[in-house]
C-alpha cells in the first residue's frame, strides 16, 4: 500500500513512470490505493474542467467493414450481423436532432467501407460544418492515407478518433489479422496530428492475451503521442466472432486504468464509454468519479442500434434509447456533475 500511494504521487508530481513502475502500479493495485487514486484524479479533473460533463453525438453510420479484428461485431466474416449503411439525408437528420438537444460535437463512426469515398467524406463533413458552423466534427473510420486525411480536414473535419488498441506489436497480432499492424496504425495517429486534428486514441482493457506490460507499454505511447482525448472500456466478448469464449474485461481494471490516464494527461478529454455502461449499469458514472469527463450518447436512428454491435449486450439499443439525453442528466446529476452544451474542445495543447 505505502508504495503504490508512493507511485500515484510520483505519477501527479511527474506526470510519468517508468515501465517497471507502471507494471507495479497496475499489478499490484488495492480498493484503497483505486480510492486514493480517484480522489487525486478527481482534483485534476476539478481544477481543468470543473464538474462539466461533455456530450458527443455518435453517429454509427455503417456497419459494414472491410476488416476482420479478431473481437469485433462487425468483423467482415461474420455473416450473423444485420448490416446498414445510413444516407447522407438520414445522417444530417441525426444531426438536427443531435443540435436541438443540445449537442455541439458530431462524431460520425464507422466501419472501415469503401462505399464511403473520400469524396462522399468530404461531401457530408462540408454539409454538417455548413450547417452546424458552431458545432464540432469528429471522424472515426479508420486507417486512411494521409493524404485522405488532410481532404477530411481540409473540408472541415475538426478531430479524429482512432484507437491504437494495443501498443504492442506481438499483442496487437493476436488481436487482428496479418493485414493490420501496430506501426501502421501509430503511423495514422501521428499523420493526424501532423495535420493538425485533435487527435483521441485508446485501448481495450482486457482484451485477450493482454498483461500488464501491455498497458504499460499502452501509458508509454499514450504519454509520447501527447492526444487530446483517449478512449478506454473493457473488451467485452462478443458471442459470433473467435473470441467468443474469452473472458471480458472487468469494471475495476477500466476505472484503475482512467484514474491513472487523469493523472498523466491532467487535460486530457476522457470518456466514460458505452462499454463502460455496459458491464456494470453504473459503469459511466463510476468512470466519471475515476476522472472521466466525457460521455458519447448514441444519436444514430432507434432502428439501427441493434445492428452497430461490437459486443454483446450493448446498452441504448432499446425503446428507451431516444431518451439517452436526458437520462445521462439525471445519472449525472445523481453523482454531483453536469452536462453542458458546449464544443468542448481538449485543454491539452495541440
Ligand atoms: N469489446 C469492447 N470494445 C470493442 N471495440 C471493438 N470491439 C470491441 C469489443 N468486443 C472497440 C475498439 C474500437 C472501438 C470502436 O470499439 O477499441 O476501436
Ligand atoms: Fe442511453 Fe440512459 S444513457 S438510455
Amino acid at each position: 500500500m505505502q508504495k503504490q500511494i508512493f507511485l500515484i504521487d510520483k505519477l501527479k508530481e511527474d506526470r510519468t513512470l517508468t515501465k517497471q513502475e507502471w507494471v507495479q502500479l497496475i499489478t499490484e493495485r488495492t480498493p484503497e490505493a483505486a480510492e486514493y487514486l480517484f480522489a487525486i484524479a478527481r482534483e485534476e479533473r476539478h481544477a481543468h474542467y470543473g464538474h462539466d460533463v461533455y456530450i458527443r453525438g455518435l453517429i454509427e453510420f455503417t456497419n459494414y467493414c472491410k476488416n476482420d479484428c479478431l473481437y469485433c461485431g462487425i468483423r467482415k466474416s461474420n455473416s450473423r450481423a444485420n448490416r446498414y449503411r445510413l444516407s447522407e439525408e438520414e445522417i444530417l437528420s441525426c444531426c438536427r436532432t443531435g443540435y436541438e438537444l443540445g449537442f455541439r460535437t458530431f462524431v460520425l463512426q464507422g466501419g472501415e467501407d469503401a462505399s464511403y469515398t473520400d469524396d462522399r467524406i468530404v461531401r457530408l463533413t462540408g454539409s454538417i460544418k455548413d450547417r452546424y458552423p458552431d458545432c464540432a466534427l469528429t471522424l472515426s473510420i479508420g486507417e486512411k492515407s494521409c493524404q485522405s486525411y488532410r481532404r477530411y480536414f481540409e473540408a472541415g473535419a475538426d478531430r479524429y478518433l482512432l484507437r491504437h488498441e494495443t501498443s504492442n506489436e506481438a499483442h496487437y497480432s493476436r488481436l487482428h489479422p496479418p493485414s493490420l499492424i501496430a506501426s501502421a496504425r501509430k503511423e495514422c495517429l501521428w499523420n493526424l496530428k501532423e495535420i493538425g486534428y485533435q487527435v483521441g486514441t485508446g485501448f481495450m482493457v482486457g482484451s485477450p492475451y493482454q498483461t500488464a506490460e501491455h498497458l504499460a507499454e499502452d501509458m508509454l505511447f499514450i504519454r509520447e503521442l501527447n492526444p487530446q482525448m483517449v478512449g478506454i472500456g473493457p473488451f467485452i466478448v462478443h458471442r459470433d466472432t473467435p473470441f467468443a469464449d474469452q473472458t471480458s474485461g472487468t469494471l475495476e481494471l477500466t476505472l484503475f486504468m482512467l484514474g491513472l490516464l487523469r493523472l498523466m494527461l491532467p487535460k486530457v478529454l476522457l470518456p466514460a464509454t458505452t462499454a463502460l455502461g455496459t458491464i456494470d449499469p453504473k459503469g459511466r458514472e463510476l468512470g466519471i468519479l475515476a476522472g472521466a469527463n466525457v460521455l458519447m450518447p448514441n444519436l444514430s436512428p432507434t432502428g439501427v442500434r441493434k445492428d452497430y454491435s461490437l459486443y454483446d449486450n450493448k446498452i441504448c439499443t432499446g425503446d428507451e434509447a431516444a431518451e439517452c439525453r436526458s437520462c445521462l442528466e439525471r445519472r449525472m446529476e445523481a453523482v454531483g456533475y453536469q452536462i453542458v452544451t458546449a464544443r468542448g474542445d481538449s485543454l491539452n495543447r495541440l
